[in-house]
């Protein structure tokens, strides 16, 4: 096999600075950086960034050796470690035997008979999102990219974790975005003081955490006082127990496995949500085309059956095309355990493999036209069907492809369908977003809106 022959070649190096090689370029405009290294057509490129040597693979063939083929090589990378300090050691960032005893214990409450189950109150949340939004008055563009981050919070809170967010939904927004911003920073800067210095960056981490974890802890306490055994995700965190020791997970533990998935499970989504309302402001007859299909399929009922949404194939070529666009999880890092061969070149072990959705979405031998916002390309038995599978990533691959992927499906149709049912969308005049990598693929700026009657 072509991946397992002798290496011969080294890794084409990308040029950059005495000492800091690349870390500065990357920093600052990361996705330029990318797009230029695609040009020059290699097949895998070494990169050095933050003093680590890291190889940045572009096929779709070399990105599935690395997720999947060859996945027990690879571990979380140096990446992670930032994301731990906040997220603690759940899903996304644990590794090893930890990890899989954790996803085994996860898994079940995403399979398709419970996310079906869910689809009725995902409904009734989105509805009652919805009631809160008005046509715009006077033309006044109102925030998407914080309407999604809410209603999206709402839809985690209710179905993972059985609870209302009970009032306390803004101070919790506020909270988990200041993680995620605080987080990010961390991530970029080259000087990283220890957690425990008292530097206003460290402050504002910690309050923003001891917020986050009351919520969280309030939820597992007011479950536990219930006494009755729900099987939502809670429910089934809470009653496991180790196959061998009998244990049950600590508080600890369980605190960082619902921070992770209420983190994971609602920003994500909210962003993409956002994405995808922008490139509607743009396309206003791909927009007409979902309104059509929406009322035609869910008719004029405040909750439509969960059963119709499943019918709505234009929606959910729509919300494909979108994650292609702007893939929110658009670069993916590993640690090699042993060298790797990829063809001719070698990944030393101990240095980073980068595989990166944003870039495999933009290839222009699978992608024609790459920047074009086409919905069609996901038609059924459409272009998208005679791709390689790893040409879209959007939620990753092998063993770590994103537990909650379907659940995500689920629910952007579902919001998305609801939300253009009620409203037509334009754009305020000249917003222009530019897509910002941080931990995911933000916009620049929040995304606007202008809601009108459809
Ligand atoms: C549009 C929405 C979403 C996108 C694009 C997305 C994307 C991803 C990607 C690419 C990964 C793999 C990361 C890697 O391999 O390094 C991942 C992992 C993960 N995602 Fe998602 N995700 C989304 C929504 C969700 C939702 C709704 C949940 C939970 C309800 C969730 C929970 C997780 C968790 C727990 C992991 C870690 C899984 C593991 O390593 O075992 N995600 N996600």
């Amino acid at each position: 096999m072509e991946t397992t022959a002798a290496p011969t070649r080294p890794v084409p190096l990308h040029p950059g600075l005495p000492f800091l090689g690349n870390t500065i370029a990357f920093v600052r405009d990361p996705l330029s950086i990318l797009h230029t290294l695609q040009r020059k057509q290699e097949r895998i490129v070494h990169l050095r960034i933050g003093g680590r040597h890291q190889y940045l693979v572009f096929q779709p063939e070399d990105s599935k050796h690395i997720l999947q083929e060859n996945n027990r090589n690879y571990g979380r990378s140096p990446a992670f470690e930032v994301l731990k300090i906040f997220l603690g050691n759940g899903l996304l960032t644990s590794d090893g035997d930890f990890w899989r005893r954790q996803r085994r214990l996860a898994q079940p409450a995403f399979h398709r008979q419970k996310l079906a189950a869910l689809a009725d109150a995902m409904v009734a949340e989105t509805a009652d999102w919805l009631d809160t939004l008005n046509p715009s008055d006077i033309r006044q563009p109102i925030n998407v990219s914080q309407a999604f981050m809410d209603v999206t919070m709402r839809i985690v809170c209710k179905t993972l974790f059985g609870s209302d967010t009970n009032g306390k939904l803004d101070g919790l927004s506020h909270a988990l975005d200041s993680l995620n911003y605080l987080a990010n920073s961390r991530m970029l800067s080259p000087i990283r003081f220890p957690m425990s210095w008292p530097t206003p960056h460290n402050q504002r981490s910690k309050r923003a955490q001891r917020q986050v974890d009351e919520f969280i802890y309030g939820l597992i306490d007011q479950r536990r006082q219930q006494h009755e055994d729900k099987d939502d995700l809670l429910g089934m965190l809470l009653s496991a127990e180790d196959e061998e020791t009998g244990e049950r997970m600590s508080d600890q533990q369980l605190r960082d496995e619902c921070v992770t998935l209420f983190s994971a499970g609602h920003e994500t989504t909210a962003v993409s949500m956002a994405w995808t309302t922008y490139l509607l402001t743009q396309n206003p007859d791909i927009l007409a085309r979902l309104q059509v299909e929406s009322e035609t399929i869910l008719g004029d009922a405040r909750t439509p059956p969960a059963d119709a949404f499943r019918r709505l194939t234009y929606t959910m070529q729509v919300v494909q095309e979108s994650l292609r666009l702007y893939p929110p999880a658009w670069i993916m890092s590993r640690r090699a355990r042993e060298d790797d061969h990829i063809g001719p070149y070698t990944i030393p072990a101990g240095d980073t493999a980068l595989v990166c959705p944003y870039l495999l979405h933009r290839d222009p031998v699978n992608w024609p036209d790459p920047e074009r916002f086409d919905p069609d390309r996901f038609a059924p038995g459409g272009p998208k069907d005679q791709l390689h599978s790893y040409a879209y990533l959007p939620f990753g691959g092998g063993p770590r492809l994103c537990i909650g992927n379907q659940f995500a499906l689920m629910e952007m149709q579902i919001l998305l369908a609801l939300f253009v049912r009620k409203f037509s969308v334009s754009g305020p005049p000249n917003q222009r977003i530019v897509p910002k990598p941080l931990i995911t693929l933000r916009p620049n700026q929040p995304i606007k809106a202008i809601l009108s009657k459809p």
